[in-house]
């Protein structure tokens, strides 16, 4: 097993014990969202309120880049022009991280599937891992909001946490509250990288939608609304499965 993966998998599983987690029924959720729409920021929530495992294919990516690894420097070739890492490299990517979960955890998946090609991997991962889906949640954002908030954006490399420079401001200014660090923009949240990542996002990612919907698995939520106010209409959906 490669040791970032083992490292990354304890890390995280630190961070989301919780005592209730073995009362709860496995459930994986799938978050899709255009760039920007909270996946990340809803996904931590359910870390924190519901004991789930975030799996974020761009959270690996970002690590191994941190940690100067080839699939790190590979993959900033294509994040930074606003592209998908290859699928091949993605897809074996998630088989060796998913290795590290206990099956007794549920999962929120926030950026795999990205495409029909990763959906058929997916589900093939799933399936080995004695796991399957539960619901998709598909966050509806405007790319005029996209941009607003993805530019305004702040992120703390080692924690890994966002924030907002009008939405969500750090306690101290240009500092991450939980680990200390400086605060930076992320190198895809350039204006003209983000406009790749939105076509990115409507000429791969949209096409799920439809493929979940077929499956009854697709719920949709409008994420114009504050954080808080997103994670209780996600919660709400909890009660019918
Ligand atoms: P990834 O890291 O997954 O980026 P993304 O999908 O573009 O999504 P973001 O992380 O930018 O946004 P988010 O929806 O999580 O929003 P967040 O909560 O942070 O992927 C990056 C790259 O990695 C990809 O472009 C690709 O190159 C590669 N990659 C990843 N997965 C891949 C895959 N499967 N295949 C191939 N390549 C892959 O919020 C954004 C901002 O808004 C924050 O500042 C936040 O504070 C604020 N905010 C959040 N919610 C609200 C709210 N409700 N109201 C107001 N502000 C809010």
């Amino acid at each position: 097993m490669k040791a970032w993966l083992k490292e990354f998998a304890l890390r995280a599983d630190e961070f989301v014990f919780s005592p209730f987690q073995s009362y709860m029924k496995v459930c994986d959720i799938l978050l899709i969202g255009i760039p920007g729409s909270g996946k990340g920021t809803q996904a931590l929530k359910l870390v924190q309120k519901k004991s789930f495992f975030h799996l974020s294919t761009g959270d690996l990516f970002r690590y191994n880049l941190k940690e100067k690894s080839s699939l790190g420097l590979l993959a900033k070739s294509y994040i930074d022009k606003g592209q998908l890492v290859p699928d091949f490299l993605t897809q074996d990517m998630v088989r060796d991280f998913i290795k590290n979960i206990p099956q007794t955890k549920s999962i929120v998946w926030d950026g795999f599937p990205r495409n029909l090609s990763q959906s058929e991997a997916f589900d093939d991962i799933l399936k080995k891992n004695n796991r399957s889906l539960t619901k998709v949640f598909y966050l509806k954002l405007s790319e005029t909001e996209v941009i607003e908030r993805l530019s305004g954006r702040l992120y703390a490399p080692k924690s890994g946490l966002t924030y907002h420079i009008k939405n969500k401001v750090p306690k101290k200014k240009g500092i991450c509250d939980v680990s200390g660090e400086t605060l930076i923009s992320r190198s895809d949240d350039k204006k003209d990288v983000i406009k790749k990542r939105i076509a990115v996002f409507y000429e791969q990612t949209k096409a799920l939608l439809n493929h979940y919907k077929q499956q009854n698995l697709l719920i949709e939520v409008e994420a114009f609304v504050k954080p808080d106010e997103l994670f209780q209409k996600i919660l709400n959906h909890f009660k019918s499965f």
